[in-house]
C-alpha cells in the first residue's frame, strides 16, 4: 500500500538508544497537536460529504496507522503543507479485512471506526485491537453503546463484525465509567444517527471538547450539559472540516517532568495552562517551578530538595494516567515518600521494574493502599507504587514495555549516572514525535542505532 504519510514519517527506525545521563535537560521543545485527539478527528472526516482539513498533526506513528486505515476505506489523504492532512472521503469503500487486521495490530483507534462506517457503509468489522499492554482494555462500554443505537453486533472468525439494518437510532445511554473512548464512539455514532441521544457519565477530557467542537463545524448539534450529561441532535449530513488540534498535554507534561528529573530548565512551546492545571498543581507541590507565557510555559527545577507527593490518577479534571510514569521517575528524587494511586488502567506500574534496577525505591502494592488523604477510593482495579526517596539512579539496559513507561525510561536514563541502553524504541514513536531530535535539541548526551 502506497501512503503518503507514511511515506514521509520521520525515520525513527532505530530500535536503540544508548543514553549517557546525569546531565541537565535544557532549552525549548515544541508540542504539537494531541494524538489523542488528532486520530479521533481523522476518523470524523469519514462522516463528511466534503474534504477535512486537519492542522497541526504530529508526525507519529499512531496518525500513521490511522491514515493507512482510512486509505484502505477509499479517503485520499495527502499533505497539503507542514503538520497538515488534508482527508477526502468522498470514495469510501468497504476495505479489504486482511489489511485492516495488519494496521490494527498496533492500534486501538480501528474501534473508532464503527459509528462512521456503520454510516457509511452499514457495516463495520473490527479485528483484534492493539495500544498499549496497561490491562485489559475491554470494548464492552463500545459495543454496548452500538447496541443501544440499534447495532448487531456477531462475532465471526475474523474478528467483530456490526451491521445495523435498519439504520442507527439515537439513544439514552449511560456509561459505567467516564470512559475516553467509548464517549468517542457514542459523539461519533450518535451525529448522524436518527433522532436525539442523551450520554450520562460521559468522559469531558479537553480532547473530547476538541473532538465536539470539530464535530460542530462540521454540522452536529452536541450540547453539554452539567454533571457528564451530552445531548447529540442527530443530523442528516455532514459536510468536512478545518481544524487545529488541541496541544498534546501528555507530551507537555512528559518534558515537564525531564526538566524535573534531571534539575534541567525545559520551555515547553505550544503548552497551555489550562489544560494543565491539575498537573501544573503537583507539579509546584514537588517543588518545581514553572512561568506561563502567551505562548508555551518553562519548567524548570529551582535547586534544592524536591518534596514527596501523594497523586491519585483519575478521569479529567483529575490527574491523567498518563501523567504518572513520567512524574514517578522525578519522585525518585524527591526527599521523603510518594504514593501514586493508578484508578484508571489495572496494570499501569509494570515499567516500575526498571526503574528499580537503576536504583530507585519503588514498591507497587497491587491492591493499593488505604488512607485518609485519597480523592477517589472507589475502582477496584487499582494499584498503588511507594517511591521513597531520593535515590540516585544509575544506568541500566532496559526494553521500553509502553509508551509512558518508555518516555519514562528516557527519562530516568537522562537522570542516572552513567550509561543506559533502552532497546524497541519504536513504540515511543507512536506518540512523541521527533524525540530524538528534541532530545539532542535539549543538550542530551546520547547515540542511537538501528
Ligand atoms: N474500559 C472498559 N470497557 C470499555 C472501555 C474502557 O472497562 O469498553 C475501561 C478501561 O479498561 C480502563 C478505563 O475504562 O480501565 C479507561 O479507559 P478509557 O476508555 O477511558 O481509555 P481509552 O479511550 O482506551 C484513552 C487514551 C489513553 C488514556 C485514556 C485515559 C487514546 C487513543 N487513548 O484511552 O491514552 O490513557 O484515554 O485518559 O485516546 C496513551 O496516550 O498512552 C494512552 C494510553
Amino acid at each position: 500500500m502506497n501512503s503518503l504519510v507514511s511515506d514521509t514519517l520521520p525515520a525513527i527506525t532505530a530500535d536503540r538508544i544508548t543514553i549517557r545521563g546525569g546531565k541537565p535537560l535544557t532549552g525549548r521543545v515544541d508540542v504539537r497537536g494531541a494524538k489523542n485527539l488528532a486520530t479521533k478527528a481523522m476518523v470524523a472526516a469519514l462522516l463528511g460529504d466534503t474534504p477535512s482539513l486537519l492542522q497541526d498533526v504530529p508526525t507519529i506513528s499512531d496518525v500513521d496507522i490511522v491514515t493507512r486505515m482510512l486509505e484502505a476505506y477509499g479517503v485520499a489523504v495527502s499533505k497539503p503543507a507542514s503538520g497538515e492532512l488534508l482527508l477526502d472521503p468522498a470514495n469510501v469503500e468497504r476495505a479489504h479485512f486482511e489489511q485492516i487486521d495488519v494496521l490494527a495490530g498496533s492500534s486501538r483507534i480501528p474501534i473508532l471506526f464503527c459509528g462512521p462506517l456503520l454510516h457509511r457503509l452499514g457495516e463495520a468489522l473490527i479485528p483484534d485491537l492493539g495500544g498499549c499492554r496497561i490491562g485489559d482494555r475491554p470494548i464492552d462500554f463500545h459495543m454496548d453503546a452500538l447496541r443501544a443505537f440499534g447495532a448487531i453486533v456477531d462475532k465471526s472468525y475474523e474478528g467483530i463484525r456490526i451491521t445495523a439494518p435498519n439504520g442507527l437510532k439515537g439513544a439514552n445511554i449511560e456509561l459505567p465509567y467516564p470512559s475516553v473512548g467509548a464517549t468517542e464512539q457514542v459523539l461519533l455514532t450518535a451525529v448522524r444517527a436518527e433522532g436525539v441521544t442523551e450520554l450520562k457519565n460521559a468522559a469531558i477530557e479537553p480532547e473530547i471538547m476538541d473532538l465536539i467542537a470539530v464535530l460542530q463545524k462540521m454540522g452536529a448539534i452536541i450540547s453539554i450539559e452539567p454533571n457528564r450529561v451530552i445531548f447529540i441532535e442527530g443530523v442528516d449530513r455532514l459536510e468536512g472540516y478545518t481544524h487545529r488540534a488541541i496541544f498534546d498535554r501528555n507530551e507537555a507534561a512528559s518534558w515537564a517532568s525531564a526538566a524535573l528529573a534531571t534539575k534541567g530548565d525545559i520551555f515547553v512551546a505550544g503548552a497551555k495552562q489550562q489544560e494543565l492545571m491539575t498537573f501544573l498543581n503537583v507539579f509546584r507541590k514537588v517543588g518545581g517551578r514553572f512561568d506561563i507565557h502567551e505562548d508555551g510555559i518553562r519548567f524548570y527545577h529551582p535547586g534544592g530538595a524536591l518534596k514527596p507527593v501523594q497523586v491519585e490518577t483519575d478521569v479529567h479534571p483529575g490527574f491523567m494516567t498518563d501523567w504518572q510514569q513520567p512524574l514517578i521517575v522525578a519522585l525518585t528524587q524527591a526527599e521523603g515518600v510518594s504514593t501514586v494511586h493508578e484508578t484508571v488502567y489495572e496494570n499501569r506500574f509494570g515499567f516500575t521494574d526498571a526503574l528499580v534496577e537503576m536504583g530507585a525505591d519503588i514498591v507497587v502494592h497491587k491492591e493499593g493502599l488505604e488512607s485518609i488523604t485519597r480523592r477517589v477510593p472507589r475502582r477496584k482495579l487499582e494499584q498503588a507504587a511507594v517511591i521513597t526517596g531520593p535515590t540516585p539512579l544509575h544506568g541500566a539496559d532496559v526494553r521500553v514495555p509502553d509508551l509512558r513507561g518508555g518516555f519514562s525510561y528516557l527519562i530516568a536514563a537522562l537522570t542516572a549516572e552513567g550509561t543506559s541502553t533502552i532497546t524497541n524504541l519504536g513504540i515511543i514513536n507512536r506518540g512523541y514525535e521527533h524525540f530524538t531530535d528534541k532530545l539532542a535539541g535539549l543538550g542530551a548526551d546520547f547515540s542511537i542505532e538501528a
